[in-house]
């Protein structure tokens, strides 16, 4: 089972969150980074800025990108990354899947390639949605899943829509690693906050490891910390 600490709140979620990231930097200056979007991981973004993480000698991959969206588009993973970590942080390189690719089969096994090239994802972030899904990997997808294009569930559309002016704009499909590509990262770091995760974890830590679930495939690595707080952690 992943290690887990729960936290008092979202601001100390985010800096645990941070300290671990910190530490596999010190270890290993020319670490491969995966991180991921979304609301979350927010804090631990403005935390390593705050704190000058040396992304130098680093190479970061993105977990996922919609799909169709220009990269100008201001609610694209792409803008939402150089605008939370790579403008401030600059890393030595950075990766995200392309949004906009006109032949999108042949841009996820570009992406693949890159990952494997690189030398493999020493540090995952993840956050997770309401449903379990990580990425954009929703209930039902394979464990043994790549980077590929997906359509989104409506709960995801939904819950994405905040972002945007209206719900209709959300696109419907993204491209996202997939869990197996997930599961090749070295380390996994989950991070979840505030109760409407809390059904997740309790999947994650007590459920039937299920493609219904895809968080729960983080049950099959060895080597995955969940940072939670309070009320993410409230049905553990
Ligand atoms: C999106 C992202 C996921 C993220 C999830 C939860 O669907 N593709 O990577 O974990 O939303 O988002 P939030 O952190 O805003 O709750």
């Amino acid at each position: 089972t992943p290690n887990l600490i729960v936290t008092e709140d979202y601001a100390a979620m985010s800096r645990i969150a941070c300290d671990i990231v910190m530490g596999q930097l010190a270890q290993r200056p020319d670490s491969v980074l995966g991180l991921a979007t979304g609301g979350t991981p927010v804090g631990l973004y403005a935390q390593l800025c705050d704190r000058h993480a040396d992304l130098s000698r680093t190479a970061v991959f993105n977990l996922d990108e919609y799909y169709p969206l220009s990269r100008q588009h201001p609610q694209s993973f792409y803008q939402f990354m150089k605008q939370h970590v790579y403008d401030s942080l600059k890393p030595l390189s950075w990766d995200i899947p392309d949004g906009e690719a006109d032949d999108i089969i042949r841009e996820c096994a570009r992406y693949e390639t890159a990952i494997r090239e690189s030398g493999g994802l020493d540090l995952q972030v993840l956050g997770v949605g309401r449903n379990g899904h990580i990425g954009f990997n929703e209930p039902g997808t394979s464990f043994a899943s790549r980077t590929r294009l997906v359509s989104l569930k409506q709960e995801t559309v939904e819950d994405n829509a905040r972002f945007f002016e209206n719900a209709s704009l959300v696109p419907l499909q993204a491209v996202t690693m997939g869990i197996a590509t997930i599961l090749e990262a070295k380390s996994i770091m989950l991070l979840a906050s505030g109760s409407a995760k809390a059904e997740a974890l309790r999947q994650l830590f007590y459920g039937r490891v299920s493609t219904e679930v895809p968080v729960t495939a983080l049950r099959l690595h060895p080597n995955v910390h969940v940072i939670a707080d309070r009320q993410a952690a409230a049905l553990l």
